[in-house]
């Protein structure tokens, strides 16, 4: 039987360079593979008759396919013309690619009966790099497998039929090809010039007015390549043409070239730029697109304004500090009636301090006045049991500035977070992540600072001036990730070294902990902890035990500070975290500023979502928008703008913890725009603190609802595919009856009366976020 060959007509992506020629053959997708368990070799041929086996998607584990638990052999299978068309329209004809993506654990790929591949490796003509010992191997199931064979290789049958297998091994928990696709083409030129987009962001002289460097590389070991780069901006829901250039190109063989070009564009509505690159010699050309920012927040009046949690936390006899946030014109002028004793306010920055004795919840009136007017608003502060009764929100240093972070850094973070207005809007934290610590500890066995940051309570006392708060970060291990020093029988001491500089905050990541639990339960560190329900038995409270430990330090020290659990979601922590204390836990591995990382991360949590609540938040991860890079060189976020609106919505909807991941001296326009929006903020602070469910998930797009506490709902609609789609939601699919108001909440606009269903019109990648009040 003949697969299909599919006929690429012109696909262009963000980050998959496709080249496009219309109606030539130039990839052969692998869709439709057969499927059996066991192991035979005879499965690996031709001849063999496999319409009896089943058929798979190979973009997911063999487990969520109804092979649940299935550990050992199973084979893939598919069959496919190889037309020399294939060869003859590409540009550099010696080589062809077998792009099969990752497969989970270990696999051998065979051609025609003929092993080609082994875990990523390809195997020559004569297999005599082959090796026996191919299974087992734990670390081979996050290699992509790409087998490159010369034109000419034997195992190659030109123009007839072919058979492809893959001999996949699990043999630990979720198991087989897993993609995200598979295809066939020759190396050819899109292969060798690639494009950075994102090395520098556009500069906006003015909103409207923007300019932008992409830079080219050329990796063919000895061609020179040159070409053409065509620029193209158009509207994207009505395909209009605004802007076009197009400049020469040459690129040097292992060489690259920058190409800089400024433009308008009416940053209100939805734009795309078009990169097409046609280079000259083959006259193939490739196709990129990126988002031209467009901007959906109003800008905040003059008027005073207030804003950020409504409800706060505090345990009784402990200092508390709350900020008020509030955005208009400055000078303006604080002020509080009903507060409990024991608290004052700073009319300065607007922060109220002090400890109050007794537990109970008291509603206090915060008051803002400029000379535009005066805005009031209730906030309740509960002395109880519990901090952290919104998401914390603020700026962590990782994902700028990961180990290179320093003092200079730190208080650059606290002096931006003020002047950019971000604080006016709730964003409190300046949190240090990895890279602080000391090379040894004191004599005494006290925790001390490296010299990058020489004075650690001066350091707080600098950021709680500006009304914000200190985070630090460590780890329970002897060492933390980055092979700093961390806490491992030293936890109260440095509890109490916090309490001595002015924590607020801690992030305690599992890292070096794994060298000090039991053995044993490194049969779990790979688990995928969304996907598989095991029942770890004892070996829970090894997982457990650690941010026991330090939960019981923080209760003995007289502080108050927010503890947050980093052990990428190991053992459900989802489950247990409260009982930890913890006030968020990581529910996955470290996010990464692409889609594939925010989507497969977001999109998941609905599995951890029943345990968020007042206190105790999931936590997918910081953000990844504006400078982000992991220092110490950055550059600007890999997200496309509609995805960078997916990501504050989402997570928002999530209720998580919102950490900025960027440098915050180098927001521009579109960022700032995108962290401002109180109606957003609001929906991932509600005090109600539910975590959205999604009502629909459908194939390429989501919706999502979060219960609010005034009894309203938000509703995510995430578009996740290409071009535009309507998304109607039908309100029976969201429990909601009779007529409805709908407010676009990044627009801040209403949108008017609906029954029975409401339709937006979603970009790729992207979100309408709104609120539905009954
Ligand atoms: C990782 C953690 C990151 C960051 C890093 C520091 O384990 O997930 O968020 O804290 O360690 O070394």
């Amino acid at each position: 039987m003949i697969k299909k060959i599919f006929v690429l007509v012109c696909i262009s992506s963000l980050i998959y360079l496709q080249s496009c020629k219309t109606n030539q053959v130039e990839t052969i997708e692998l869709n439709n593979w057969k499927f059996n368990l066991g192991d035979d070799m005879n499965w690996a041929q031709l001849g063999f008759d496999d319409s009896k086996w089943k058929e798979i998607k190979t973009n997911d584990y063999w487990e969520n396919q109804g092979y649940v638990g299935y550990d050992g052999y199973a084979w893939y299978r598919i069959k496919f013309i190889l037309p020399s068309a294939l060869k003859n329209n590409a540009y550099y004809k010696d080589s062809i690619q077998f792009v099969l993506g990752k497969v989970d654990d270990t696999d051998e790929a065979f051609l025609n009966g003929k092993l080609i591949g082994q875990n990523g490796k390809t195997i020559k003509e004569d297999g005599s790099n082959a090796e026996k010992e191919w299974i087992g191997k734990n670390n081979t199931y996050n290699i992509d497998r790409r087998y490159v064979l010369k034109s000419d290789d034997s195992r190659l049958i030109w123009d007839k039929e072919n058979i492809l297998t893959v001999r996949a091994n699990d043999h630990y928990l979720n198991g087989g090809m897993i993609g995200p696709k598979q295809f066939i083409s020759m190396v050819d030129i899109k292969d060798y010039i690639s494009f950075d987009i994102f090395g520098a962001g556009f500069s906006n002289p003015k909103i409207n007015s923007l300019s932008k460097s992409i830079t080219i590389t050329n990796i063919h070991p000895s061609d020179e390549l040159s070409g053409s780069l065509k620029i193209e901006i158009f509207k994207v829901e009505t395909g209009e043409k605004n802007f076009e250039e197009t400049k020469d190109v040459q690129l040097p063989s292992k060489g690259k070239a920058q190409v800089d070009f400024s433009f308008t564009a009416d940053q209100t509505t939805w734009n795309n730029i078009k990169y097409i690159y046609t280079e000259k010699k083959s006259g193939k050309s490739f196709t990129l697109t990126q988002d031209v920012p467009y901007i959906l927040t109003p800008k905040p009046g003059e008027e005073p304004k207030i804003n950020g949690a409504r409800v706060f936390g505090a345990h009784p006899g402990k200092e508390l500090q709350y900020t008020i946030a509030a955005t208009g014109i400055r000078p303006m002028t604080f002020e509080v009636s009903h507060l409990p004793k024991g608290l004052v306010l700073d009319t300065v920055i607007g922060q109220i301090k002090g400890k109050v004795a007794d537990k109970g919840e008291y509603k206090v009136v915060l008051k803002a006045k400029n000379a535009k007017g005066l805005a009031e608003r209730e906030l309740k502060i509960i002395i109880g049991d519990k901090l952290a009764l919104t998401p914390p929100m603020g700026w962590n240093s990782w994902n700028c500035w990961g180990l290179s972070v320093d003092d200079t850094k730190v208080k650059a973070a606290a002096d931006q977070m003020k002047a950019s207005g971000l604080a006016d809007h709730g964003w409190t934290f300046i949190n240090m992540d990895d890279g602080w610590e000391a090379p040894k500890r004191a004599k005494n066995g006290d925790m001390e600072a490296n010299e990058k940051f020489p004075d650690m309570t001066k350091l707080s006392d600098y950021v709680h001036s500006k009304g914000l708060k200190l985070g630090i970060y460590s780890s329970p291990g002897p060492k933390t990730c980055g092979g700093y020093i961390g806490s491992y029988e030293h936890e109260l001491q440095d509890a109490k070294t916090y309490v001595k500089w002015g924590v607020d905050y801690l992030k305690y990541d599992w890292c070096s902990y794994s060298d000090i639990a039991p053995k044993e339960i490194a049969q779990y560190y790979n688990v995928d902890w969304f996907a598989a329900k095991k029942n770890l038995g004892k070996s829970l409270s090894d997982f457990q035990k650690p941010y026991f430990v330090m939960r019981d330090a923080l209760a003995k020290v007289d502080r108050d500070i927010i503890f947050s659990l980093c052990q990428y979601g190991w053992a459900y922590v989802w489950e247990w975290g409260g009982e930890a204390d913890g006030n968020s836990w990581r529910t996955t591995g470290d996010i990464e500023d692409t889609w594939k990382s925010l989507s497969n991360i977001g999109f998941k949590q609905d599995i951890c979502a029943p345990y968020a609540k007042p206190g105790n938040w999931n936590d997918p991860d910081m953000l990844i928008v504006g400078w982000v890079g992991w220092g110490p060189t950055l550059h600007t976020t890999r997200l496309t703008a509609s995805e960078q609106y997916t990501h504050i919505s989402l997570w928002a909807m999530l209720s998580a913890p919102l950490l900025l991941g960027c440098d915050l001296t180098r927001l521009d326009d579109f960022t700032l725009n995108l962290l401002t929006n109180d109606e957003v903020i609001d929906i991932d602070q509600d005090p109600l603190g539910k975590e959205a469910l999604p009502a629909v998930k459908a194939d390429g797009y989501q919706i999502w609802v979060k219960e609010l506490e005034d009894g309203s709902k938000a509703l995510g609609m995430f578009y996740l595919s290409d071009n535009v789609m309507t998304i109607t939601v039908n309100f029976s699919e969201i429990k909601v009856d009779g007529t409805v108001k709908i407010r676009n909440v990044w627009r801040q606009k209403d949108l008017g009366s609906f029954a029975n269903k409401f339709d937006a019109k979603v970009p790729s990648h992207g979100v309408v976020l709104v609120k539905i009040t009954m």
